[in-house]
């Protein structure tokens, strides 16, 4: 497969060979106006020796890539929405034949829009990821059918403070994807939208307990 039929702009970044063995690659998602450049150092400090997938979104909202279109701030194109995490999903597909990374251990690391469309991708394509760490997410849309999520490992990290993610909203989304059955953990940071420090703590953490992922 040439790499042209791989179509988001992105960067695959294999493991070091001179690094220990790790199945594992990360699917890293920006949040608006970031592109595959912004989180790299986050996931090369998350996980040393995963690979790296790391893909800008094709929206532009006033010239900032997203992963898919917002009405306003908080609400959401739900027909692009279901669209795009579909287009995404296939592009994860084809990545992994033409990358060879195993798609059975891929973990979603989403920031914001980031988090937002990886939450659509465990609801809507819940065989493309094995599981995620959500950084400031929101409910994307509220599923008919609750897909079964239950060897899915996820966690939430919102900030007690966000002004765009409301403690309801994080409680709502932690609610689905206890609907799920999902191993999921909502954890409550002393920040605001931004991301921290004691964030970065706290995902490494749940990574390196959930080894087997
Ligand atoms: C979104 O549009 O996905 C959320 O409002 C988060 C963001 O500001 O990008």
């Amino acid at each position: 497969m040439k790499d042209t039929d791989l179509d988001f702009i992105h960067r695959f970044i294999p493991p070091d060979s001179n690094a220990k063995e790790s199945e594992l690659t990360l699917l890293l998602l920006h949040g608006t106006g970031g592109n595959e450049d912004d989180l790299i150092p986050l996931g090369k400090e998350l996980a040393p020796n995963a690979s790296i997938l790391s893909v800008r979104g094709k929206v532009l909202e006033n010239g900032m890539p997203r992963f898919f279109r917002r009405l306003e701030e908080g609400v959401f194109d739900i027909e692009d929405l279901k669209i795009r995490t579909d287009e995404l999903a296939e592009f994860i597909v084809k990545s992994s034949s033409a990358y060879m990374f195993d798609s059975e251990s891929l973990i979603a690391v989403g920031y914001s829009n980031g988090a937002n469309i990886a939450a659509s991708l465990l609801l809507r394509r819940p065989e493309i990821l094995a599981g995620a760490i959500l950084f400031r997410a929101m409910v994307p849309f509220i599923p008919t059918v609750m897909p079964d999520l239950s060897k899915k490992s996820i966690i939430l990290l919102e900030g007690l403070y966000d002004p765009i993610v409301s403690k309801a909203e994080a409680e709502s989304l932690l609610e689905i994807f206890t609907k799920t059955q999902s191993s999921v953990t909502l954890k409550w940071q002393n920040s605001g939208h931004n991301l921290t420090q004691e964030d970065i703590v706290a995902a490494k953490n749940w990574l390196e307990s959930n080894s087997d992922l």
